[in-house]
């Protein structure tokens, strides 16, 4: 333990490990080291963790890249491949490895698995209690059947001998992580026994110095909490994208207007109601083919879950279609693609609506530009030579037939219609986004996903 001073009292901090740096793992552990706790991270990708002693992340995230190096410096913060090491100096061990989509759809439960059995390794000799916290996302009774039983089967301990057991589900978004882990709209604590959810929610005290509502429960309803939270978001996108797609058939009609109206109902809200291409990232695509392929595995049937995905696979292609509306047949036409990762603010591509998009238009026999400000690299790797890569909007619309606007980036906002009727060699653009405000693109061949056909002005 590490010893702090918070409201004139001493208190004692926990020392904390982190197994799996990721987006969630690394997050997790320089906003505790940035608050005075000892961190130890650990990962099994020994570059990434020599990148990581280095100074650099990973990934892009703002601000990580400040939160991590002044946590080194502050030697707060350690990462090393030595879990042995790190969980027998540590109070606290959050695993937070990856769980990627196996190809039925359910969740591949092996670096869980492999990370659990590790931990109880290490417990067999440890000889202070240790508090053990799932924040992947598992499906309901992972913690249960898979870690717990890695661990008493490793350590030779039963769970309440010596260690405990907690689910914390993390609800951080790409982009805006380091702000979510700081100021999480609430905490989540699944526990194996009240002794273990009591000691989290006390380290969460310590963490915040804040008030934070904090809801205690058991470890398989806090599995399921993290489901029906992302599967309740993604089917709100949905639900939005198919009255777009209405909208789209309907003189006069605009989906922002009626989301926006809807979203006024307290009932409702606003936040998830953007109606564009569809969901991607790593995070809803994989997690709603978790929770289906869950229910066949419990033989329940979840068909507003089918639907949102349903709803999500077609998305996508309708930006396609279009750009041929307005230009025709694609073959051998300039595509200009704005925007690549799956959202603003982030250089991930994993589940991103602009791979799809990118395959069809390739199919169509269109040549295709392409341009974001943050993840290049990663479509390198994905399309090769497939597309031509812009080094910036501009150039990426330069001579272009049509553009798409994928990704909403807020420096595409800047763009302007002259611009694009400038610029473009046929100035038509589709804003799969609604970035834009239609009424401004007078001289460009404009559609705007979820916009009534022939519209310009924005209709209220
Ligand atoms: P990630 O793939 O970015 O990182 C996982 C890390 O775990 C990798 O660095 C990998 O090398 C490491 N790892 C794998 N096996 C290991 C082992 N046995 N020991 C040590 N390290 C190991 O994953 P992520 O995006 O951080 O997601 C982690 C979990 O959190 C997933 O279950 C995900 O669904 C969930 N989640 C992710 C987000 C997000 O925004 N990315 C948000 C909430 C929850
Ligand atoms: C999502 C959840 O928002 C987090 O709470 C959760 O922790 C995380 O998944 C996870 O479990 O990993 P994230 O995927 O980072 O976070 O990003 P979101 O902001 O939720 O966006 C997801 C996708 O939905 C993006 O492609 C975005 O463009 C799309 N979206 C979002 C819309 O199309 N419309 C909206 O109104 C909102």
């Amino acid at each position: 333990m590490v010893q702090g001073k918070f409201g004139g009292e001493a208190e004692l901090k926990p020392t904390i490990s982190v197994i799996g740096l990721g987006y969630v793992g690394l997050c997790t552990a320089v906003c505790f080291a940035s608050r005075g706790f000892m961190v130890y991270g650990v990962d099994v990708d020994r570059e990434r963790v020599h990148n990581l002693r280095e100074g650099h992340p990973p990934l892009y995230e703002p601000n990580l890249e400040n939160y991590l190096n002044r946590t080194l410096r502050t030697r707060m913060f350690l990462p090393s491949d030595d879990l042995n090491s790190a969980v027998d100096k540590s109070d606290v061990t959050f695993v937070s490895v990856g769980t990627p989509s196996l190809d039925d759809g359910s969740i591949d439960l092996s670096s869980i698995k492999q990370s659990s059995s590790a931990i109880g390794t290490s417990l067999r000799n440890k000889s202070t209690r240790l508090l053990v916290v799932v924040r992947s996302t598992v499906v309901p009774s992972t913690c249960d059947k898979v870690v717990k039983t890695e661990i008493e089967a490793a350590s030779g301990r039963k769970c309440g001998k010596g260690w405990g057991l907690c689910m914390n589900p993390e609800f951080l978004k790409e982009g805006s992580a380091i702000h979510d882990t700081l100021y999480p709209d609430r905490v989540i604590i699944g526990e194996s026994d009240k002794k273990s959810g009591a000691a989290l929610m006390s380290l969460y005290r310590k963490f915040f110095r804040r008030r934070v509502i904090v809801k205690r429960m058991s470890l398989v309803n806090a599995e399921l909490v993290k489901y029906a939270n992302n599967a309740f978001l993604a089917m709100k996108v949905s639900f939005a994208n198919m009255i777009a797609n209405l909208c789209e058939s309907l003189a006069l009609a605009d989906v922002k207007v009626v989301t926006e109206a809807i979203g006024l109902d307290e009932r409702i809200g606003s936040a998830f109601l953007n109606a564009g291409l569809g969901y991607g990232g790593s995070c809803f695509p994989k997690d709603i083919k978790a929770l289906a392929a869950f229910g066949r595995k419990q033989n329940v049937d979840l068909p507003l879950v089918h639907a949102t995905a349903a709803i999500n696979k077609e998305q996508p292609l309708r930006s396609v279609d279009l750009a041929e509306k307005l230009m025709g047949s694609l073959s051998g036409k300039r595509v200009s693609v704005l925007g690549l990762a799956f959202k603003p603010d982030t250089d991930d591509m994993r589940g991103a609506v602009s791979i799809p998009i990118i395959k069809d238009l390739l199919q169509r026999r269109a040549n295709v530009v392409v341009y974001d400000p943050k993840a290049i690299p990663q479509a390198r790797s994905i399309f090769e030579g497939s597309v031509t890569y812009a080094e910036s909007a501009i150039e990426c619309i330069r001579g272009s037939d049509v553009c798409i606007l994928v990704t909403e980036w807020e420096s595409f906002r800047d763009l302007k219609a002259q611009e694009f009727a400038k610029l473009m060699k046929h100035a038509a653009i589709v804003d799969g986004r609604r970035l834009f405000d239609p009424s401004q693109f007078s001289r460009v061949k404009y559609a705007g996903v979820g916009l009534g056909p022939n519209q310009k002005a924005r209709i209220v």
